[in-house]
């Protein structure tokens, strides 16, 4: 019988602080380890010009200044992470955005304690990731998987 949950891709940032922090392969070991897939992967710098776009639904909060900057401040680790409802996978594994209320097992529960350096971003709908994802990833950067896992896997 086919799974009702559909197959979804989201956006994750392993943000500036967590990067620095070393702890890149401790987040992306939680989303493997759930049975998601990283489809896409790119370490950079954002610049300004796609941070403001990204951020843009916060333009008028008085902490946008501050969320461009700290997300520029630094390398992040751009991810497109897939498996089946991911994007609602990827915020009950990230935990609260407020690290305070996120509850222990959490990325954030666990590594966070701090609103802005909160280690990780995601989109919080799949309409959201469909324009995060396409901010950061061109067609030809995702990995078709197909090959490797019919013939190896
Ligand atoms: S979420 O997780 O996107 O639904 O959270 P949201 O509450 O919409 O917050 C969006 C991003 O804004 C950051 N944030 C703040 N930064 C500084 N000060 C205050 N008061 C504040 N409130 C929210 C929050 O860390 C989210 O960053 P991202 O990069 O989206 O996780």
């Amino acid at each position: 019988m086919p799974e009702a949950a559909p197959t979804e891709r989201t956006l994750v940032l392993v943000k500036p602080d967590g990067v620095r922090r070393g702890l890149m392969g401790e987040v992306l070991s939680r989303y493997e380890r759930k049975g998601l897939k990283v489809v896409a992967a790119k370490l950079m710098v954002v610049p300004v010009a796609l941070a403001e776009r990204h951020y843009e639904e916060h333009r008028q909060k008085p902490f946008f200044g501050e969320l461009v900057r700290f997300i520029t401040s630094g390398p992040v680790l751009a991810l497109a992470v897939e498996g089946r409802q991911a994007v609602a996978v990827v915020r009950a594994l990230n935990g609260a955005t407020k690290p305070w209320e996120a509850l222990p097992g959490t990325i954030r529960g666990d590594l966070a304690s701090a609103l802005t350096p909160n280690v990780v971003h995601a989109s919080d709908s799949p309409a959201t990731a469909e324009r995060e994802l396409a901010l950061y990833f061109r067609p030809e950067e995702y990995c078709p998987y197909s090959r490797v896992d019919q013939e190896y896997l």
